[in-house]
């Protein structure tokens, strides 16, 4: 055992030791100790530095995370009885308003606008009376994305459903549409419904 004064005298001499000139006999094996432990240095800090940057990148997916809009939406159609159409489209309007998180939904003109780009899941069901024609289309900015049709059968009632994860655009427009003829039944159960959550952005 060497006590802390030797120690110190060791190492003044190894400081003074030039790089390139042999150190002193006997001192080889401490100095070829200490380059092993500058070398275990020197490595730990290249996997500090690893770590810190794989640190930095998770830190900012969770802050990613945490500010991503929140957007859910789930409205039916409600307590209007029978919506019908003649011989022109019309656009639907869910007025009973289950769920809006982010309102990006809006009641009065029953449009769904994308807050943010991303894969959002879209689905909705469709009741109507058997006796007439059942025919509800999900459109994007005027262009048919789903569909559900049924042709008139019978009495009874009739559902259906459609639902798709659609890559949407920030500002994309969602709605949905009664066809010519067709018609559809809601009351205060919320028979007739459109939903939707934002998966993920993109
Ligand atoms: C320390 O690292 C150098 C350069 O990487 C290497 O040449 C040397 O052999 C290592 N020394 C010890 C004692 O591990
Ligand atoms: C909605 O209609 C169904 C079927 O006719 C009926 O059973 C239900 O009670 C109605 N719901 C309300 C809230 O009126």
């Amino acid at each position: 055992m060497m006590d802390l004064q030797s120690v110190c005298v060791l190492l003044v001499l190894l400081v003074s030791a030039d790089a390139h000139t042999a150190p002193p006999a006997g001192l080889e094996e401490i100095h070829n100790e200490l380059q092993q432990l500058r070398n275990i240095t020197q490595e730990q800090a290249m996997e500090l530095t690893a770590l810190r940057s794989r640190l930095d990148c998770a830190e900012q997916q969770l802050k990613a995370q945490r500010e991503a809009p929140k957007v859910a939406f789930a409205v039916s159609l409600g307590s209007n009885g029978l919506v019908s159409t003649k011989n022109s489209h019309q656009k639907l309007i869910y007025k009973d308003v289950l769920t809006n998180v982010g309102n990006a939904y809006s009641p009065e003109t029953g449009v769904f606008k994308a807050p943010v780009r991303g894969v959002y899941f879209i689905r909705y069901t469709a009741t109507a009376p058997t006796e007439g024609l059942m025919s509800a289309v999900l459109y994007k900015n005027g262009e048919v994305q789903l569909t559900v049709h049924e042709p008139p059968a019978g009495p009874g009632s009739d559902t259906a459903s459609n639902g798709a994860a659609l890559l949407l655009e920030q500002g994309d427009e969602l709605y949905m549409q009664l066809l010519p003829n067709s018609h559809l039944w809601d009351n205060a159960s919320h028979h007739s419904t459109f939903s939707g959550f934002l998966l993920y952005t993109m």
